[in-house]
Formats: structure tokens, C-alpha cells, sequence
């Protein structure tokens, strides 16, 4: 579906690396060697103690921070959890939610991912929803039932002007930080089918509009072919994301010729 409604979207995922104390060079040397001129946007995710370090460090250059998890609660008694009105008061403009890292280690389910999208749109902000099937899922050709049934559960009970805002992250956990990446053909043939979903749930206008990322090994090398595919709106990036070089890199390959 036409790629001209929707802004390229690329965004890094620290997961738990870095500190603090290395936030602003990092995004110094990012200044230095990403591109001036982009026709993308650009978001870094990090760890919470490192947010106001990056929303600092990135404000002159263009790029938006985003967290990596919220809580599905308002305020109050829950110890060790960060609220999303703490996450707006920073700054913050995207939110990480549902990656299988966090389904696998800390139980995150379907409903949870819901809950949590919903009260994100609601604050104004944007949340990076994560879907992405096992390895034994993907040899079992049991790709886009889990898929289906994941981008429904995240959905469901919103308003199409909220799905609108969405962010969809095909992430294949076969893909993610084992330098196997889906061929180009796998991962739109995913992000296509998700868009038609939406279509049907939704209509057509929503449908153009949703922005889906494709994540998963994605480097420098194969960031401009997977770009290039007409649903593939972009990248939740892992390991590149930490080299300044590397996720520049990545934000140059969005540039079509
Ligand atoms: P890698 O790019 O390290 O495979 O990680 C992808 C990912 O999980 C982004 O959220």
C-alpha cells in the first residue's frame, strides 16, 4: 500500500546497555555523522535513568526519545514502576511496548500490551508496539496466526483515530540479536499481511496511515533493501542502535533514490 502517506520511522532500542555518563558523547558523535538533511524520523529508546540525559542531548539535533516500558497504572502504590505522566513530564514521545524480551522475562501478555497502548495514546504518547513470532512458530509455518492474534489483542477496543498513531514493530524473535535477518520478501509479506488486518478491522485511510517497523538484525547492510519494501515503514534497531556510525547508517538508507 502507497508508502507516500506515511514518514519513515527509525528508531534505536538500547535494551540495557549504556550509562548515563555516556549518553551526551554518544549523541554528540550522532549529531557528527547522521545525516542533516533526513526524511525520517528518528527516536532513541532508553533505559529510564538515562531519559533525561537523552532528551537533554537530543533536543538541538532532531532526534526523539522514547522509553522502553510504562506502567499500566495511574500513580501510587506500585514500587518500581515509572507512570506515564512522569515519562510526559521529561519529554518523553514514544514508549516500547510488548517486545519479547520483556514478554519473555517478566510474563508481559496480550492484554497487558493492550492496556498499556491504550492508556499511552490517551497521554499523547505514541507507543511502539512489538509483535513477532518463535523460531518453532516460524518452522511451524505458524507465523501469521501469532501475529494476527497479537496486533488484535494490542488493538483491541481502540478508536480507528487512535490506531491511527500507532507504531507496529514486526519484530521475529528468530531475527532479534542472532544476526539472522528475514529476507526482505519474509518481513514485508509480514508487515503486508499486517497492514491488510488493519484494513479490515479498521478501513483503508487507517490502514495507509500505520506505521510498521520491521526489527530484527537489522544493520547498515540490510537496511536500505528492507527499507525499500512498500510496507516496511522503517526500523527498531538493537545492536546498531548503540554504534553512532552504524544506526547513522541506517537513517541514511532511508533516503530512496
Ligand atoms: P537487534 O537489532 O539487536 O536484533 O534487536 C532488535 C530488537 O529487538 C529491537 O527492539
Amino acid at each position: 500500500m502507497q508508502k507516500k502517506y506515511r514518514k519513515p520511522f527509525i528508531a534505536g532500542n538500547w535494551k540495557m546497555n549504556m550509562k548515563p555518563s555516556e549518553v551526551k558523547p554518544f549523541m554528540a558523535k550522532l549529531a557528527e555523522v547522521m545525516p542533516r538533511k533526513r526524511e525520517c524520523e528518528v527516536a532513541i529508546c532508553v533505559p529510564y535513568p538515562l531519559l533525561p540525559a537523552a532528551i537533554a542531548a537530543t533536543k538541538k539535533i532532531g532526534v526523539r526519545v522514547g522509553a522502553q516500558n510504562m506502567s499500566q497504572f495511574e500513580r501510587g502504590a506500585h514500587t518500581g514502576e515509572v507512570s506515564l505522566e512522569m515519562l510526559l513530564d521529561l519529554g518523553v514521545k514514544y514508549v516500547i511496548l510488548g517486545h519479547s524480551e520483556r514478554r519473555a522475562d517478566n510474563g508481559e501478555t496480550d492484554y497487558l500490551v493492550n492496556a498499556k497502548a491504550k492508556a499511552a495514546l490517551a497521554s499523547g504518547i505514541c507507543p511502539i508496539i512489538c509483535v513477532g513470532e518463535s523460531e518453532e512458530e516460524h518452522t511451524r509455518g505458524l507465523t501469521m496466526e501469532r501475529i494476527a492474534y497479537q496486533v488484535k489483542a494490542a488493538l483491541w477496543g481502540m478508536e480507528a483515530s487512535e490506531v491511527r498513531k500507532v507504531v507496529i514493530a514486526y519484530e521475529p524473535i528468530w531475527a532479534i540479536g542472532t544476526g539472522k535477518t528475514a529476507t526482505a520478501e519474509q518481513a514485508q509479506e509480514v508487515c503486508s499481511r499486517i497492514r491488510k488486518m488493519i484494513r479490515g478491522l479498521y478501513d483503508g485511510r487507517i490502514a495507509r496511515a500505520v506505521r510498521i517497523q520491521y526489527g530484527g538484525s537489522m544493520n547498515e547492510k540490510n537496511a536500505k533493501e528492507l527499507l525499500s519494501m512498500p510496507d516496511i515503514d522503517g526500523g527498531l534497531i538493537g545492536g546498531a542502535s548503540l554504534k553512532p556510525e552504524s544506526f547513522a547508517a541506517i537513517i541514511a538508507a532511508t533516503a530512496q533514490d
